[in-house]
């Protein structure tokens, strides 16, 4: 098949994007225009809101928007709004929930809150005189060409934390970064990073070419490569722990607390020692976080990248939770690297990112780092619990029954026919075949 380019398809409106991918892509009888347009929304200035997100919007792509109610958070109840089309992490979220709930619930603390960006560039000269050049004029220049910039911030308490000048030429000749650590208070502070750093990239320029300390060969080798924030935020950590007697650790399974708690502990130890685990435990724990993250209309892309470049900060992939058993206590914490904002972005324009925020008590986004926090170690616990234990098919496959029978068109009836079915029995795609065609057959 020879397709051809199309020039200007983001001037086309939607019926018409529509109607050559149909032509140029889908040549089969099934009606794409139908399964396209079945998602619009009859309320137009809904659908009109979500398309203007993003270009060349066609439809809506829905994801289950569900609650994991009886989270106890620093002594305050929470259901956490959740977006996820993974069926079991919402069950998982509740079960954990439930655990704790008479345990103490989870406790947070916030570390820290900074976050960075840098000017990337290269200058051919003398780090030393470099050096000399930014503690003595430019670092005081780059702050006032930002002040209007900064003004607003920092009437809410944040701003320009700190401006370093980082010599990387041993790692790329004449390569030189100016390091920015920023305070973005509620807001995530993208785009009032970049803008602060592309105006030091413009600085940056301005005040070399008119200093008489550089020779003009040195200022001809002057190159501001880009100026961008780090998604990597090893200075922005929640910590959320929860911890127990192991005594009190009863799991309806039939283990012992004893035997529960040292299999668990061998699990998270097992993560930090062997990155292949560590990576599907990490990612079990980020079922939890990016469920909230896309509810709360935050960057998931984001809060993926910075997660797992913390969690290889030692130089080895590893786990992101921990667990100790000392002296009859069982805890269990996480220290998670998150930038999360709650105005801006599609914080106030959203419809259910505004309901997920009223939901959560309009949380500040120090708060809303550490829903998020323990939301990462409740899934963390409810998935380790589980292979620990029963196996985590139990579990999943009970929640993934109804997508099995879906594919296959069951009714209602089927549908209550196979949820007592599998009471006491992991659900296997096989065994749904198999009994299906007998109970369709009588
Ligand atoms: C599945 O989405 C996540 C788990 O594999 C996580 C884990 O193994 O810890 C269950």
């Amino acid at each position: 098949m020879n397709y051809k380019p199309i020039q200007g398809f983001s001037k086309l409106n939607k019926e018409e994007k529509i109607k050559w991918i149909v032509s140029e892509y889908l040549h089969d009888n099934s009606d794409y225009e139908d399964i396209l347009k079945q998602y619009w929304n009859e309320n137009t200035a809904l659908q009109k809101l979500h398309e203007e997100f993003s270009e060349n919007t066609i439809s809506n792509f829905y994801m289950p928007y569900g609650v994991a109610p009886n989270f106890l958070i620093d002594g305050k109840l929470f259901a956490l709004p959740m977006a996820v089309e993974e069926s079991s992490v919402v069950a998982a979220a509740s079960k954990a929930a439930k655990f704790w709930l008479d345990k103490g619930g989870f406790k947070t603390t916030i570390i820290n809150t900074q976050k960075i960006g840098h000017t990337h560039f290269i200058l051919d000269t003398e780090a030393y005189k470099l050096k000399h050049f930014f503690n003595f004029t430019l670092k005081n220049k780059l702050i006032e060409a930002t002040a209007v910039i900064t003004r607003n911030m920092r009437k809410r308490g944040g701003g320009i934390l700190d401006i370093e000048l980082i010599d990387k030429t041993t790692d790329l000749p004449h390569y030189y970064q100016l390091k920015v650590s920023f305070e973005t208070v509620d807001s995530m502070g993208a785009n009032f990073i970049n803008s602060c750093l592309e105006q030091f990239g413009k600085t940056l320029k301005e005040e070399i070419n008119s200093s008489n300390e550089f020779s003009q060969k040195e200022k001809d080798s002057l190159q501001v490569v880009m100026n961008i924030l780090s998604n990597y935020t090893p200075d922005c950590i929640v910590r959320a722990e929860v911890s127990c007697n192991i005594e009190d650790l009863k799991d309806d399974s039939g283990i012992s607390p004893e035997e529960f708690a040292w299999k668990f502990k061998q699990a998270v130890t097992i993560a930090e020692v062997e990155p292949y685990r560590a990576t599907t435990h990490n990612k079990g724990i980020m079922n939890g976080v990016d469920a909230v993250v896309i509810a709360t209309g935050n960057d998931f892309r984001a809060t993926e990248a910075c997660a797992h470049a913390y969690a290889s900060k030692d130089g080895r992939y590893s786990s992101l939770s921990h667990c100790s058993t000392d002296n009859g206590v069982f805890r269990f914490w996480i220290d998670l690297p998150i930038s999360v904002g709650v105005v801006g972005g599609l914080t106030n324009l959203h419809p259910l990112v505004k309901f997920s925020l009223a939901l959560l008590g309009k949380p500040n986004a120090q708060e809303l780092m550490s829903i998020l926090a323990v939301s990462g170690l409740a899934q963390n616990f409810a998935a380790v619990r589980s292979l620990v234990t029963t196996g985590i098919q139990k579990g999943h496959m009970k929640m993934h029954l109804f997508n099995i029978l879906n594919q296959f068109g069951a009714t209602e009836e089927e549908k209550q026919y196979f949820v007592n079915y599998f009471k006491d029995k992991t659900v296997s795609h096989h065994e749904v075949i198999t009994e299906l065609n007998k109970l369709r057959q009588k």
